[in-house]
Protein backbone atom coordinates (compact mmCIF):
# COMPACT_ATOMS: atom_id res chain seq x y z
CA UNK A 1 0.00 0.00 0.00
CA UNK A 2 1.00 3.23 -0.54
CA UNK A 3 0.39 6.30 1.38
CA UNK A 4 1.22 10.03 -0.30
CA UNK A 5 3.17 12.22 2.12
CA UNK A 6 0.91 12.76 4.89
CA UNK A 7 1.03 15.87 7.25
CA UNK A 8 -1.11 17.10 10.07
CA UNK A 9 0.14 20.47 8.58
CA UNK A 10 -1.25 19.89 5.42
CA UNK A 11 -4.32 18.15 6.45
CA UNK A 12 -5.14 14.84 5.06
CA UNK A 13 -3.97 11.13 4.98
CA UNK A 14 -4.85 10.56 1.31
CA UNK A 15 -3.99 6.60 0.04
CA UNK A 16 -2.87 6.70 -3.33
CA UNK A 17 -3.03 3.20 -4.71
CA UNK A 18 -3.78 -0.12 -3.25
CA UNK A 19 -0.77 -2.46 -2.76
CA UNK A 20 -0.48 -5.91 -0.44
CA UNK A 21 2.92 -5.29 1.12
CA UNK A 22 4.06 -3.03 3.69
CA UNK A 23 4.64 0.60 2.80
CA UNK A 24 8.22 1.23 2.39
CA UNK A 25 9.46 4.37 4.19
CA UNK A 26 9.77 5.99 1.43
CA UNK A 27 6.14 6.64 0.90
CA UNK A 28 5.41 8.35 4.11
CA UNK A 29 4.27 6.88 6.80
CA UNK A 30 7.60 6.27 7.92
CA UNK A 31 8.97 9.07 7.11
CA UNK A 32 10.28 11.96 9.17
CA UNK A 33 8.06 14.59 7.63
CA UNK A 34 6.90 17.45 9.91
CA UNK A 35 3.41 16.09 10.07
CA UNK A 36 4.76 12.54 11.20
CA UNK A 37 6.88 14.24 14.14
CA UNK A 38 3.55 16.15 15.32
CA UNK A 39 2.05 13.53 15.67
CA UNK A 40 4.66 11.56 16.78
CA UNK A 41 4.51 14.14 19.77
CA UNK A 42 0.83 14.39 20.54
CA UNK A 43 1.08 10.83 20.87
CA UNK A 44 3.82 11.08 23.32
CA UNK A 45 1.76 13.08 25.46
CA UNK A 46 -1.48 10.71 25.22
CA UNK A 47 0.51 8.15 26.54
CA UNK A 48 0.86 10.35 29.65
CA UNK A 49 -2.98 10.38 29.89
CA UNK A 50 -3.12 6.60 29.69
CA UNK A 51 -2.28 5.70 33.47
CA UNK A 52 -0.23 2.93 32.46
CA UNK A 53 -3.59 0.76 31.54
CA UNK A 54 -3.22 -1.63 28.43
CA UNK A 55 -5.97 -0.78 26.23
CA UNK A 56 -6.58 2.26 25.67
CA UNK A 57 -10.13 3.94 24.14
CA UNK A 58 -9.79 7.93 22.74
CA UNK A 59 -12.68 10.11 21.68
CA UNK A 60 -11.40 13.39 19.37
CA UNK A 61 -14.08 15.70 19.97
CA UNK A 62 -14.87 19.70 19.64
CA UNK A 63 -16.84 22.92 20.05
CA UNK A 64 -17.37 23.30 16.63
CA UNK A 65 -17.34 22.03 12.85
CA UNK A 66 -14.18 22.16 10.90
CA UNK A 67 -11.94 22.50 13.71
CA UNK A 68 -9.73 19.36 12.39
CA UNK A 69 -11.01 16.79 14.37
CA UNK A 70 -11.01 13.98 11.99
CA UNK A 71 -7.46 15.50 10.50
CA UNK A 72 -6.44 14.84 13.99
CA UNK A 73 -7.77 11.41 15.13
CA UNK A 74 -6.61 9.97 12.13
CA UNK A 75 -2.90 10.54 12.55
CA UNK A 76 -3.33 9.99 16.19
CA UNK A 77 -4.30 6.33 14.93
CA UNK A 78 -1.43 6.58 12.36
CA UNK A 79 1.07 7.39 15.28
CA UNK A 80 -0.59 4.49 17.34
CA UNK A 81 -0.53 1.67 14.60
CA UNK A 82 3.72 2.75 14.34
CA UNK A 83 4.40 2.59 18.08
CA UNK A 84 2.11 -0.21 19.21
CA UNK A 85 2.20 -4.12 18.71
CA UNK A 86 -1.26 -4.91 18.76
CA UNK A 87 -3.56 -3.16 16.33
CA UNK A 88 -5.79 -0.05 16.53
CA UNK A 89 -9.01 0.79 15.38
CA UNK A 90 -9.85 4.09 14.32
CA UNK A 91 -13.68 4.40 14.32
CA UNK A 92 -15.70 7.42 12.19
CA UNK A 93 -18.38 8.21 14.61
CA UNK A 94 -19.51 10.75 13.12
CA UNK A 95 -22.54 10.02 11.68
CA UNK A 96 -23.65 13.65 9.80
CA UNK A 97 -20.16 14.39 8.37
CA UNK A 98 -18.23 11.69 7.81
CA UNK A 99 -14.60 11.84 6.57
CA UNK A 100 -12.82 8.62 7.74
CA UNK A 101 -13.43 6.84 4.73
CA UNK A 102 -12.25 9.38 2.68
CA UNK A 103 -9.33 9.95 4.53
CA UNK A 104 -8.20 6.66 4.37
CA UNK A 105 -9.92 5.58 0.48
CA UNK A 106 -12.34 3.86 1.80
CA UNK A 107 -15.90 2.96 0.80
CA UNK A 108 -18.27 4.52 3.56
CA UNK A 109 -20.76 1.85 3.53
CA UNK A 110 -20.73 -1.04 6.33
CA UNK A 111 -19.94 0.90 9.04
CA UNK A 112 -21.03 2.02 12.08
CA UNK A 113 -24.51 3.31 10.63
CA UNK A 114 -25.23 -0.69 9.64
CA UNK A 115 -23.36 -2.22 13.00
CA UNK A 116 -25.47 0.52 15.13
CA UNK A 117 -29.11 -0.73 13.05
CA UNK A 118 -28.30 -4.43 13.16
CA UNK A 119 -27.67 -4.42 9.47
CA UNK A 120 -24.04 -6.24 9.55
CA UNK A 121 -21.86 -7.61 12.51
CA UNK A 122 -19.32 -5.42 13.84
CA UNK A 123 -16.84 -8.00 12.47
CA UNK A 124 -17.99 -7.63 8.62
CA UNK A 125 -17.11 -3.93 8.81
CA UNK A 126 -13.58 -3.73 10.02
CA UNK A 127 -11.89 -2.67 7.32
CA UNK A 128 -8.33 -3.11 6.56
CA UNK A 129 -6.18 0.33 6.29
CA UNK A 130 -2.57 0.17 4.02
CA UNK A 131 -1.03 -1.11 7.07
CA UNK A 132 -1.50 -3.94 9.21
CA UNK A 133 -1.64 -2.83 12.15
CA UNK A 134 -4.11 -0.06 12.07
CA UNK A 135 -8.02 -0.98 11.20
CA UNK A 136 -10.68 0.87 10.07
CA UNK A 137 -14.83 1.26 10.85
CA UNK A 138 -15.63 3.91 8.44
CA UNK A 139 -19.49 5.64 9.43
CA UNK A 140 -21.74 3.85 7.03
CA UNK A 141 -24.38 4.86 5.06
CA UNK A 142 -27.11 6.33 7.14
CA UNK A 143 -30.90 6.15 5.07
CA UNK A 144 -32.51 7.55 7.91
CA UNK A 145 -31.77 9.73 10.89
CA UNK A 146 -29.08 9.38 13.20
CA UNK A 147 -31.59 9.44 16.03
CA UNK A 148 -33.24 6.10 14.62
CA UNK A 149 -29.73 3.95 15.29
CA UNK A 150 -27.53 6.16 18.07
CA UNK A 151 -28.92 6.26 21.52
CA UNK A 152 -27.07 5.08 24.44
CA UNK A 153 -27.69 1.48 24.38
CA UNK A 154 -26.73 0.86 20.74
CA UNK A 155 -23.62 3.29 21.16
CA UNK A 156 -22.52 0.98 24.18
CA UNK A 157 -23.43 -2.22 22.69
CA UNK A 158 -20.96 -0.85 20.04
CA UNK A 159 -18.00 0.54 22.22
CA UNK A 160 -18.49 -3.12 24.59
CA UNK A 161 -17.86 -5.08 20.82
CA UNK A 162 -15.17 -2.82 19.76
CA UNK A 163 -12.90 -3.29 23.13
CA UNK A 164 -13.17 -6.48 22.98
CA UNK A 165 -12.05 -6.91 19.41
CA UNK A 166 -9.20 -4.37 19.64
CA UNK A 167 -6.93 -2.82 23.04
CA UNK A 168 -6.26 0.93 21.08
CA UNK A 169 -9.63 2.84 19.68
CA UNK A 170 -9.67 6.10 18.43
CA UNK A 171 -13.06 7.46 17.99
CA UNK A 172 -13.61 10.55 15.65
CA UNK A 173 -16.81 12.10 17.02
CA UNK A 174 -18.78 14.96 16.17
CA UNK A 175 -18.26 18.17 17.52
CA UNK A 176 -20.33 19.17 21.03
CA UNK A 177 -22.39 22.68 20.48
CA UNK A 178 -24.49 21.03 17.30
CA UNK A 179 -25.29 17.46 18.74
CA UNK A 180 -25.19 15.22 21.68
CA UNK A 181 -23.40 12.72 20.22
CA UNK A 182 -20.21 12.91 22.23
CA UNK A 183 -21.58 12.98 25.05
CA UNK A 184 -22.86 10.05 25.17
CA UNK A 185 -19.93 8.62 23.37
CA UNK A 186 -17.58 10.55 25.86
CA UNK A 187 -19.09 7.81 28.65
CA UNK A 188 -17.84 4.80 26.97
CA UNK A 189 -14.53 5.77 26.30
CA UNK A 190 -11.61 6.34 28.81
CA UNK A 191 -10.32 9.72 27.99
CA UNK A 192 -11.14 12.56 26.06
CA UNK A 193 -9.76 15.13 24.04
CA UNK A 194 -10.65 18.21 22.92
CA UNK A 195 -9.48 19.88 19.55
CA UNK A 196 -9.23 23.94 19.30
CA UNK A 197 -8.70 25.53 16.28
CA UNK A 198 -6.52 28.30 16.65
CA UNK A 199 -7.51 31.70 15.48
CA UNK A 200 -11.22 30.50 14.56
CA UNK A 201 -13.32 29.11 17.18
CA UNK A 202 -14.55 32.23 19.12
CA UNK A 203 -13.17 31.75 23.37
CA UNK A 204 -16.83 31.57 24.62
CA UNK A 205 -17.79 29.26 22.28
CA UNK A 206 -15.15 26.62 23.52
CA UNK A 207 -15.92 27.60 26.74
CA UNK A 208 -19.71 27.05 26.43
CA UNK A 209 -18.50 23.07 24.78
CA UNK A 210 -16.20 22.69 28.04
CA UNK A 211 -19.18 23.74 30.18
CA UNK A 212 -21.32 21.65 28.13
CA UNK A 213 -19.15 18.69 28.79
CA UNK A 214 -18.55 19.41 32.71
CA UNK A 215 -22.74 19.64 33.23
CA UNK A 216 -22.46 15.95 32.17
CA UNK A 217 -19.74 15.10 34.52
CA UNK A 218 -17.21 14.20 31.63
CA UNK A 219 -13.40 15.23 32.07
CA UNK A 220 -11.72 16.75 29.10
CA UNK A 221 -8.12 14.94 29.26
CA UNK A 222 -6.31 17.70 27.50
CA UNK A 223 -7.00 20.21 24.69
CA UNK A 224 -5.32 19.84 21.20
CA UNK A 225 -4.25 23.22 19.31
CA UNK A 226 -4.98 23.24 15.67
CA UNK A 227 -3.55 25.68 13.16
CA UNK A 228 -0.89 26.83 15.42
CA UNK A 229 1.26 26.87 12.07
CA UNK A 230 -1.06 29.53 10.77
CA UNK A 231 -1.26 31.64 13.88
CA UNK A 232 1.97 31.03 14.91
CA UNK A 233 4.05 30.38 11.77
CA UNK A 234 7.38 30.96 13.31
CA UNK A 235 6.69 28.18 16.02
CA UNK A 236 5.98 25.60 13.61
CA UNK A 237 7.43 25.96 10.30
CA UNK A 238 11.16 24.46 9.74
CA UNK A 239 11.94 27.30 7.32
CA UNK A 240 12.15 29.88 10.15
CA UNK A 241 14.88 27.10 11.75
CA UNK A 242 16.90 27.19 8.64
CA UNK A 243 15.75 23.26 8.58
CA UNK A 244 16.23 21.51 5.17
CA UNK A 245 16.01 18.82 7.10
CA UNK A 246 12.65 17.25 5.96
CA UNK A 247 12.82 18.22 2.08
CA UNK A 248 14.84 15.41 1.05
N1 LIG B 1 -3.66 21.25 11.03
C1 LIG B 1 -4.28 21.44 9.86
N2 LIG B 1 -3.60 22.00 8.85
C2 LIG B 1 -4.20 22.20 7.66
N3 LIG B 1 -5.46 21.86 7.38
C3 LIG B 1 -6.15 21.29 8.37
C4 LIG B 1 -5.62 21.04 9.65
N4 LIG B 1 -6.56 20.47 10.42
C5 LIG B 1 -7.63 20.38 9.64
N5 LIG B 1 -7.40 20.87 8.41
C6 LIG B 1 -8.32 20.96 7.28
O1 LIG B 1 -9.48 21.60 7.78
C7 LIG B 1 -10.64 20.99 7.24
C8 LIG B 1 -11.49 20.46 8.39
O2 LIG B 1 -10.74 19.42 9.03
P1 LIG B 1 -11.46 18.12 9.59
O3 LIG B 1 -12.39 17.53 8.59
O4 LIG B 1 -10.39 17.25 10.13
O5 LIG B 1 -12.28 18.81 10.76
P2 LIG B 1 -13.45 18.20 11.63
O6 LIG B 1 -13.39 18.88 12.93
O7 LIG B 1 -13.37 16.73 11.61
O8 LIG B 1 -14.71 18.69 10.81
P3 LIG B 1 -16.23 18.19 11.02
O9 LIG B 1 -16.75 18.93 12.20
O10 LIG B 1 -16.88 18.59 9.72
O11 LIG B 1 -16.20 16.71 11.23
C9 LIG B 1 -10.18 19.89 6.32
O12 LIG B 1 -10.15 20.41 5.00
C10 LIG B 1 -8.78 19.59 6.78
O13 LIG B 1 -7.98 19.11 5.74
MG1 LIG C 1 -14.80 15.27 11.19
Amino acid sequence: MRVEKNSVRNGSVITKEKETQRPSSSYGYYDDTPGNAEAQRLFVKLETIRNGSEKHCLLVTSAMLGEGKSTISSHIALASSRNRRSPTLYVDFDLRRPKGHKLFNLEKECGVAEVLAGQKSFGECVKDSFVDNLKIMTAGELNFSPLEVFNSETARRFMETARSHFNYIIVDSPPVIPVSDPLTLSRLVDNVVFVVKAGATQRKIVKRALDVMAGSKIAVSGIIVNNMDNVLPCYFDPKYYGYQYYSY
